[in-house]
């Protein structure tokens, strides 16, 4: 059985023994586990069943560490780590090459990111080394953002899970690497394009390396339910579509009537984006286990946090 704890030396004195430890971060929990250390490293991709092709983030505790992972810090990445760390951005850079192959799968770019909580940040200054650190779900299925949801994914297991609350920001990292010196992003995050662009002007966007960078569209699936799940911007068609069906209803601010509906989550009354993301992947953890034939979501207005929320919802809507 995993177990819930919230003692960070005792999570510091397993990570100092190769072992794994599921942490807090403001994004979503995540695997951890020293990223200078083979034998941690193969212990979290055995652990989530990844592949060894999808490389993993490395986290550090300051924006001063940048130099020891990235061998080339173009300006505008700079300017990125200086304005939005600690917080929920990754930059993918040249790596240093003491960067395992197992951290890059292989690629000459590594993954960083400065986590933005106490707890996660607390952890890392205690540590020598940095953590590489996948979200902390089995490979394709939702991330977990309470400690509850790791501890139900690897029940089997004897993972400690390092306990920080609800992750505040609810969906991971925005993802951003460069080419020929311009920005690329590469997967929508808690981050929007808005705020990046307001401090790097216009980004280029390719999602598309994001996930499986060596074996495009294979991963297109990922976030995923196990409930059949629609996304639409017509909620009463598909209520009339569906009607012989247990329907469970995912919303952005309003409530809807109808009688197959078994449950429904309205993510903020007030139609706030930044609460709607925060409670997301609790919602969709929850209505996958209530046996429903189907999970029917609604669109999110196109800016903002909006984008970033469909982004995951159309991933987790894919067959
Ligand atoms: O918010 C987050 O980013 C969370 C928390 C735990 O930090 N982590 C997370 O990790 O979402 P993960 O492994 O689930 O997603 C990381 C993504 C993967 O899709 C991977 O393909 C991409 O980052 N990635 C890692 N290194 C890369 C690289 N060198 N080039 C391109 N993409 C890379
Ligand atoms: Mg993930």
């Amino acid at each position: 059985m995993a177990l819930i704890s919230s003692s960070i030396p005792d999570a510091a004195s397993l990570l100092n023994q190769n072992e794994i430890v599921a942490i807090h971060t403001e994004t979503v929990y995540g695997l951890a586990g020293n990223a200078f250390s083979a034998i941690a490293l193969k212990k979290i991709f055995e652990l989530k069943q990844r592949p060894f092709y999808n490389p993993l983030i490395v986290h550090i505790k300051s924006v001063d560490d940048l130099k020891l992972i990235a061998a080339e810090i173009p300006k505008k990445a700079q300017v990125l780590a200086d304005t939005f760390w600690p917080g929920p951005l990754t930059l993918v850079l040249k790596k240093q090459a003491n960067i395992p192959d197992l951290v890059t799968a292989g690629k000459d770019t590594v993954a960083i990111r400065v986590p933005n909580h106490p707890v996660a940040l607390s952890l890392l200054k205690q540590l020598n080394f940095p953590l590489a650190a996948p979200s902390a779900n089995p490979f394709g299925s939702i991330s977990p953002t309470k400690a509850s949801h790791v501890a139900n994914y690897f029940s089997t297991s004897s993972l400690t899970v390092l306990e920080g609350g609800e992750c505040r920001s609810g969906i991971e990292s925005t993802i951003i690497g460069f080419e020929n010196e311009s920005a690329v992003l590469y997967r929508l995050g808690s981050v929007t394009i808005e705020e990046i662009e307001a401090v790097i002007g216009p980004l280029k966007i390719n999602t598309h390396s994001e996930e499986a960078p060596t074996a495009p569209g294979m991963l297109s699936r990922h976030y995923a339910p196990k409930t059949q799940t629609i996304l639409t911007t017509n909620i009463s068609e598909m209520l009339s579509l569906f009607k012989t069906k247990r329907i469970g209803l995912l919303t952005f601010r309003d409530r809807h009537d109808d009688q197959n509906i078994v449950t429904q989550k309205v993510l903020s009354t007030n139609g706030n984006l930044a609460e709607a993301a925060t409670h997301l992947y609790d919602a969709l953890h929850q209505l996958d286990q209530l046996q429903l034939d189907v999970i029917i979501a609604e669109k999110f207005p196109k800016h903002g946090l909006g984008r970033s929320i469909n982004d995951r919802l159309e991933r987790a809507t894919k067959k």
